[in-house]
């Protein structure tokens, strides 16, 4: 497979496994080091869980502009057409919102009325520009795997599949490796599965990786202080540096 020199990572998995704690954790983690260059933290979930778990203030979305060019699409007018589309690097790129050793894009709504494939690769191929001006991208997916496969896919080349103990999330972990098999993430180079919140679960780092039928990034225990900072809605980025879940957070990092 081709080598990229950007970083692309995106975290899926099941509905509820930890995908927004562990996109924090990371963001954590590769802010403010050498290694990570420019960082650009992406929240593909339109309910913005990351948003709230980062702590960031902003009302700016991808989903916003996709909502510009659709009425511009709409209108028929085709002045406005053109002036949209000449814009539409500048309406991208004034999503960000730049925070303190990282940049954040919400891509907020994503909803199709109808088939606007074009508008929709006009998009993603904008997403596609802005994601080449960071060293380092990281993907909060929303759970399973279709809306990051939709927009930003092209580009991911690390993909960290987030799972609990349960017999259901390692399913949908084979259904992700099953797409990605089929093609569906043509620049994975890493693929591996983040066993996260875990409890009472005896099994062999092995065993796990046997039950998963690919690489182990790691195992972050269920984390007590995570789970309070959640409940008091704190930001996770303020998770002391002795958490059991920050800890962990290291080893992960290490392997991809
Ligand atoms: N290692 C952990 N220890 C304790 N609690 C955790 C841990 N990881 C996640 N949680 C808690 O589990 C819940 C679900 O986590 P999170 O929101 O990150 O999941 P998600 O996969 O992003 O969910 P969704 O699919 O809804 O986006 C949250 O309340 C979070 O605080
Ligand atoms: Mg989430």
């Amino acid at each position: 497979m081709a080598q990229t020199q950007h970083k692309v990572i995106a975290v899926c998995g099941k509905g509820g496994v930890g995908k927004t704690a562990v996109t924090t954790l990371l963001t954590r983690a590769l802010k403010g080091k050498d290694e990570t260059g420019r960082l650009l933290v992406v929240d593909a979930d339109p309910a913005l869980g990351l948003l709230y778990a980062l702590n960031v203030r902003t009302d700016k979305t991808i989903g916003a502009v996709r909502d510009r060019v659709l009425a511009a699409a709409e209108s028929g007018n085709a002045g406005e057409q053109c002036e949209v589309a000449d814009e539409l690097d500048y309406l991208i790129t004034s999503s960000l919102q730049e925070e303190k050793d990282y940049a954040f894009l919400a891509m907020g709504h994503m909803d199709s009325k109808g088939c606007f494939c074009s508008v929709n690769k006009l998009l993603r191929e904008a997403l596609e520009q802005l994601v080449d001006k960071f060293d380092t991208v990281l993907i909060d997916g929303e759970a399973g795997i279709e809306q990051i496969n939709r927009q930003v896919v092209e580009k991911v080349n690390t993909l960290v599949i987030v799972t609990d103990s349960s017999y259901r999330g390692v399913q949908t972990v084979h259904h992700i490796a099953g797409l990605i098999e089929a093609g569906n993430v043509p620049a994975c180079e890493k693929v591996g599965v983040l066993f996260n919140r875990i409890q009472g679960d005896t099994r062999t780092l092995e065993e796990l990786e046997k039950a998963a039928g690919l690489p182990v990034f790691g195992v972050i225990d269920f984390d007590p202080v995570l789970a309070q900072f959640d409940a008091q809605a704190r930001s996770l980025l303020d998770l002391p540096d002795d958490a059991v879940s920050v800890k962990a957070i290291e080893g992960v990092l290490a392997k991809l």
